[in-house]
Order: C-alpha cells, then sequence, then structure tokens
C-alpha cells in the first residue's frame, strides 16, 4: 500500500474503495466535526482523495488544506470541488521524511493510515501530530480489528457467505496470515490493511502528545461487510474507530 497502489487505484477509486462519509450510519463523524468546527478555523484533510469530505469541510472552516499522498486522487479531487474557491491542494506523503506540513487549526484523517508497514505507519504517526497546532482538535478513523475479528467469527459460526470463501489455504497462507494478524494487519481484497484496537489506538496517540477525548464506534451496514447477511443479524453493526484527541 505504496503510492504506487493508490496511483494505481486512482481511476477507479469510487468501485475499489469504500466509501466511510456514505456509510456512516448516524453521521456521528460529520457530528464531531461540526462540533469543533468555526468558519475562522483551518482544517487539513489529510489523505482526501477523491475529495469526499472536502465539500463538507468546506461548508464549516475557513480554509481547507487538503493532502494524499497520491497526484492523481488530488488531480480527481480538484476537479470534483472546482466550484469550491478556499481549497488548497498540496501533495504530502505523510510516511516521507521530509514533509513540509504547516500546521492547521484542525485536521481529520479518515481511513488513511492503512499501511501494513510499522515503520511507515510510526512516520505517519508524528507526521499526524504535526499536522495540528498545539490546542487543535484531530479526528481520526480507522479499520477496528474488533470489529474485523467478529465479522469472521460470525462469518465461520454461521457459514455466511460460504461460496465466496476459500475452503482451504495452503500452510504457507496460513502463516503467512497469521504472521499479518500479530500486527493487526487483514488481507482485504488481496491486501494486507492495518486494522487497530482500541486501546492501541489510546497509546498511540497519546504518545503523539494528544490527548483523547473520546473513541466511539462509526457503525456501517451488515451489507457492507456481507453479501447476504442472515436477516436477524443487527447489532452490534460493523464499525470503524473515531478517536477524537486534543493536539497538547
Ligand atoms: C481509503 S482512502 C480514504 C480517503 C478519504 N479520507 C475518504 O474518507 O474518503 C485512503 C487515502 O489515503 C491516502 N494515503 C495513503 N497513504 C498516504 C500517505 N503516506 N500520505 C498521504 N496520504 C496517504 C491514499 O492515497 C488514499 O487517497
Amino acid at each position: 500500500m505504496d503510492r504506487n497502489y493508490w496511483e494505481r487505484i486512482a481511476p477507479n477509486y469510487n468501485s475499489e474503495i469504500f466509501d466511510v462519509f456514505k456509510n456512516d450510519k448516524s453521521g456521528i463523524i460529520r457530528s464531531a466535526i461540526a462540533e469543533y468546527s468555526s468558519p475562522s478555523k483551518t482544517v487539513m484533510d489529510i489523505g482526501c482523495a477523491v475529495g469526499k469530505w472536502i465539500p463538507f469541510l468546506s461548508a464549516h472552516f475557513k480554509q481547507v488544506v487538503a493532502t494524499d499522498i497520491s497526484a492523481k486522487n488530488i488531480e480527481q479531487a480538484r476537479k470534483n470541488c472546482k466550484d469550491l474557491s478556499t481549497i488548497e491542494y498540496r501533495r504530502i506523503d505523510m510516511s516521507g521524511t521530509k514533509t513540509d506540513i504547516r500546521p492547521c487549526d484542525f485536521a481529520i484523517c479518515i481511513n488513511a493510515v492503512l499501511t501494513p508497514s510499522l515503520p511507515k505507519r510510526i512516520v505517519f504517526f508524528k507526521s499526524l501530530s504535526k499536522c495540528v497546532r498545539k490546542g487543535g482538535t484531530f479526528i481520526l478513523v480507522v479499520p477496528s480489528l474488533e470489529s474485523a475479528m467478529y465479522t469472521r467469527i460470525l462469518q465461520n459460526r454461521w457459514d455466511i457467505d460460504k461460496s465466496l470463501h476459500k475452503a482451504k489455504y495452503s500452510p504457507k497462507q496460513t502463516v503467512n496470515s497469521l504472521r499479518l494478524l500479530e500486527q493487526g494487519n487483514i488481507e482485504i481484497d488481496g491486501f494486507a490493511t492495518k486494522h487497530y484496537l482500541e486501546e492501541e489506538l489510546q497509546l498511540l496517540l497519546t504518545r503523539e502528545k494528544f490527548k483523547v477525548l473520546r473513541i466511539q464506534k462509526v457503525e456501517y451496514r451488515w451489507t457492507t461487510e456481507f453479501v447476504r447477511p442472515p436477516k436477524w443479524l443487527k447489532e452490534p453493526y460493523p464499525w470503524d474507530w473515531m478517536c477524537v484527541a486534543v493536539k497538547q
């Protein structure tokens, strides 16, 4: 999941990548952003991709700094948001060592810290800290490891979507999956993707000088996980974690 991966995905972004903005059932992320927004503040959208969040941010803040590692995504975001005048676009690699980051009053980073590489994530989290000025608020959304495990347990117990799942893995594949899982990495569409535990997030953010105000579930429908979810399957719904934190 390096820059090449995101550049390759860019032309088919809408069909390949899960849309958090559209699928956030209760609008919990929008409410949290609105809660800390102000027409006098600047906001950074870290990993903005094709700009799904930009119109909403632009309506709530003085200026939006939309950043992404992928030049193609930024180009598409620019086209999608051509009618908005207060957006600055910047290509930034959050896992890069020479990033020129100017802190904003507020920042969001929604499902962008997904790399399975620990060294890249370490730098990414350090960069996140640089994106928010002291006293500013930060909203981080990431895939939940608890939710991914819960989904797999249900799938095994009730053979959900059985025909779509491989019956057997080779010993090599099993060892590989276990090694990935030990780091919280789970394969999605063949790509190892980092998933996070609630306690892990609390620690990661605290270590980067954020005070975590709350960590909440962003809930989705079961159809986002299963093609044919059983009719009886209700709460708890699958979720991502949303952390609201203040830079110290
Ligand atoms: C799953 S998309 C999420 C997009 C958007 N935040 C949303 O919710 O619609 C992840 C985005 O993070 C970007 N990204 C991944 N690694 C990055 C990095 N090291 N620095 C900056 N952006 C990165 C990718 O290019 C991609 O556009």
